[in-house]
């Protein structure tokens, strides 16, 4: 296609700032060097950060993308991805493999065991509130989405966690847990915004050390060289 021109920005993200283009049906995301944690708290210019998730998301998104409907099109420079223009569904939808995180925090288990089948969550998008837990029935009482999109959301969402499972386990990297958003496109649903190591946790599967943005969050290392070892990995 002919790339569609840069046009206002829409919407300043906290990682990511989007525009539009001249052609509404296509938006324009830009990779910002921006790391945060704690709804903003925690907030660093990290150089490269921006460019590094670019290329791991489009390795990410084109592996997935002949088994997964997605807003992805293609990358237009070494910061930026062009997607289709969805409509947001606001919900973070969380799929896990083993208890990290807010799990184990808010259930009280230590992080690091397996759960016995993917576990999925989903969390309202909302700084003001700080994204708090939704259930499939608020879901569908709060008119976020309606019962068959959730049945969509909910199949796809665990469909890309065979699929990146694995991807990850056989390039020696576990697949922890993850957050993917959705978007309606014409009566579609799509994969939509990033899939990163800002939105995954990734362990090294040998010693279990943290790949991820965790990194960043609970002062575990260098972010860069964690974003590195997983591009270098999976060939992005
Ligand atoms: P959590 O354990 O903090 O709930 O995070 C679960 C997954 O979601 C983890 O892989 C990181 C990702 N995530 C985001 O992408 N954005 C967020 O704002 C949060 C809190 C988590
Ligand atoms: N992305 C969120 C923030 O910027 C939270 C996180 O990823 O930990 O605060």
């Amino acid at each position: 296609m002919n790339n569609p021109k840069k046009g206002a920005l829409l919407y300043q993200g906290k990682a990511k700032s989007v525009y539009k283009t001249d052609d509404p049906d296509y938006l324009i995301m830009h990779f910002n060097d921006d790391a945060t944690a704690f709804n903003g708290k925690k907030h660093e210019i990290v150089e490269g950060k921006g460019e590094l998730n670019l290329r791991i998301c489009k390795r990410i998104f084109e592996f997935l993308s002949d088994r997964i409907p997605m807003a992805y099109v293609e990358t237009l420079n070494k910061k930026e991805m062009l997607q289709k223009n969805v409509e947001i569904i606001p919900l973070e939808v969380v799929v896990r493999n083993k208890i990290a995180g807010s799990l184990a925090k808010r259930f009280g288990k230590k992080a690091g065991s397996d759960l016995p089948f993917p576990v999925i969550e989903y969390f309202l998008k909302s700084d003001d509130l700080d994204d708090p837990q939704l259930t499939r029935s608020h879901i569908a009482a709060f008119n976020i989405a309606n019962r068959t999109e959730m049945e969509i959301i909910e199949e796809l969402a665990l469909q890309i966690n065979t699929i990146l499972k694995h991807f990850f386990s056989v390039r020696g990297i576990v697949l922890v847990d993850f957050k993917v958003e959705f978007g309606r496109y014409y009566g579609d649903i799509l994969l939509a915004d990033e899939i990163s190591p800002d939105s995954a946790r990734l362990w090294e599967k040998q010693d279990e050390s943290v790949l991820d943005k965790d990194r960043f969050r609970h002062n575990l290392g260098d972010l860069i060289e964690g974003y590195k070892i997983i591009a270098k990995r999976i060939g992005a």
